[in-house]
């Protein structure tokens, strides 16, 4: 029986959004600061399903428990779908968000086709691997003056123009309303009765780990 889900983030902001969602489910909800360190997991594929697949299984895997995780980013089209899986460390290693836009906004100097679309996975694993994936995208512009002051990341310079405003320029509710991961994370609220019987039958599925006898027998029990 499913009786926790751990979410793969220590973003508190994103646990807040991941909790509400998740709030009518009779289950308690563990982020990884409930627990101790555990090994990081390289976000090197080379889709956002790739990586969060990969967040998710191998929480699942290292804690025994089921786990969402997502991935995020941003696709330029001008640019080949960059910085894509890129987004959060497109001018290097411990980029900051600043330092990113810059870097795009150099990149698309004198480029006319300014589209780009935000894209986040989510994905729903257990332990033993299988996973449920959900998917959504929000469409807008890069522009090149930064507006506003609210989000993070490329948000001044994604112009959404159903609202005429920059994502910086919304606020929360607003953004997750038409946000990438707002989307995809009401296609869960949306789903999630199902989603916890899913987890329930893989729960039971699971084979729970045998006693290696073996192990058993080179134990040394004599009290030291
Ligand atoms: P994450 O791995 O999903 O946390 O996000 C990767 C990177 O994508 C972030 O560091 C941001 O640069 C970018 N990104 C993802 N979502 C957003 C958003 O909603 N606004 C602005 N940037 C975003």
């Amino acid at each position: 029986m499913l009786n926790m889900l751990v979410i793969a983030t220590t973003n508190q902001n994103k646990l807040k959004e991941f909790k509400e969602i998740l709030k009518d489910l009779d289950i308690e909800i563990r982020s990884l600061a409930d627990f101790g360190p555990i090994p990081e997991v390289i976000e090197d594929g080379e889709t956002f399903d790739d990586n969060a697949y990969k967040k998710a299984w191998q929480t699942a895997k290292v804690l025994g428990l089921p786990t969402i995780a997502d991935d995020s980013g941003l696709v330029v089209d001008a640019l080949d779908g960059a910085p894509g899986v890129y987004s959060a460390r497109y001018s290097g290693e411990n980029a900051t968000d600043e330092e990113n836009v810059t870097k795009l906004l150099s990149e698309l100097k004198g480029v006319k086709n300014r589209k780009a679309h935000f894209q986040c996975v989510l994905s729903i694993a257990v332990p033993s691997g299988p996973a449920l994936t959900y998917e959504a995208s929000c469409e807008g512009t890069i522009i090149d003056d930064k507006r506003g002051d609210n989000g993070f990341g490329y948000d001044p310079i994604f112009y959404f123009e159903e609202f005429d405003k920059t994502f910086a320029q919304l606020s929360m509710e607003e953004k997750n309303k038409v946000s990438h991961r707002g989307k995809a994370l009401a296609q869960v609220k949306a789903e999630v009765h199902q989603i916890k019987k899913w987890l329930d039958q893989r729960l039971f599925e699971e084979k729970p780990p045998k006693p290696d006898h073996a192990e058993f027998i080179n134990n040394d029990w004599s009290e030291k």
